[in-house]
């Protein structure tokens, strides 16, 4: 393009996005409503004014300092205050439902009297006050099954299990009543000696979790097929993946177990 042509260009060009300018700032004027920016439609793009929002925020602060009140005037032990009643007087008695009791806990075979709160939970008094570290806790939230553990032979995980609901004789068996148990159990004993056989464990670390859910399955059903294995595991993570030694080491521990019943 001849330069001349372009200057003649450049100005047509100018002079349109004036005229395009004029023309757009007049109709803002005309119609306010149409530019959010300089006017909000209301609140929160509803249609109430400034005057009803200052009425409607102040009835709520209102009603939300009236709650708070009502809320720190309760005392926790005043929920949980008991009446017993007898033929000439009436007696209160506060229990503080936060409060540790002593249960006793049968792990094992063994009796052990513990001072559980009820915020306390199995596998932690295992391994913290029965010195029963066996018992792992790889996630700590139900995930992974790496605490189950054996509740009057059903298994449990044993992280999210309050303690406080096991002293009325329940039988609790651990990863320790196996090998080197002063009594140990043949089902769980089976399966340790069959993962080391197997060699069902690379890093072990979901091992007791591992055999304790495999020792339930074969305490209820002594010949599982290999789908009922890999369903009694299926909450049981093994983040090293040796799935396939782990359910030969159930089936050789079934097979064994057989061998001596
Ligand atoms: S530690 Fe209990 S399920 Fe993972």
């Amino acid at each position: 393009m001849k330069p001349e042509k372009r200057e003649k260009r450049d100005a047509a060009a100018i002079r349109s996005k004036a005229n395009s300018a004029k023309t757009t700032k007049k109709d803002s004027e005309n119609n306010p409503k149409q530019t959010t920016r300089d006017q909000p439609a209301g609140v929160l793009g509803s249609k109430m004014d400034r005057r009803g929002f200052m009425k409607t925020a102040t009835a709520a602060t209102a009603v939300v300092g009236a709650s708070a009140v009502a809320l720190t005037s309760i005392k926790p032990l005043e929920l949980y205050t008991s009446t017993s009643s007898t033929s000439s007087n009436q007696q209160t008695a506060t229990v503080d439902p936060f409060a540790a009791q002593t249960v006793t806990l049968i792990v094992n075979g063994a009796s052990y009297a513990v001072s559980v709160e009820p915020r306390d939970m199995l596998g932690n008094v295992l391994r913290e006050d029965l010195g029963l570290i066996g018992t792992k806790r790889p996630c700590n939230r139900g995930e992974c099954g790496g605490c189950a553990v054996l509740i009057d032979g059903v298994v449990h995980y044993s992280d999210n299990y309050p303690a406080i609901r096991l002293g009325n004789g329940q039988q609790i068996l651990t990863v320790e009543a196996g090998v080197g148990a002063k009594n140990p159990d043949p089902v769980i004993s089976a399966l340790q000696q069959a993962w080391v056989t197997e060699d069902a464990g690379q890093c072990a670390y979901c091992a007791p979790g591992m055999i304790m859910s495999a020792a339930g399955l074969l305490k209820a059903n002594a010949n599982p097929t290999v789908a009922q294995i890999k369903a009694a595991l299926s909450g049981n993570i093994c983040r090293c993946g040796a799935y396939i030694a782990i359910i030969a080491a159930v089936q050789a521990a079934a097979t064994s177990l057989q061998g001596t019943g």
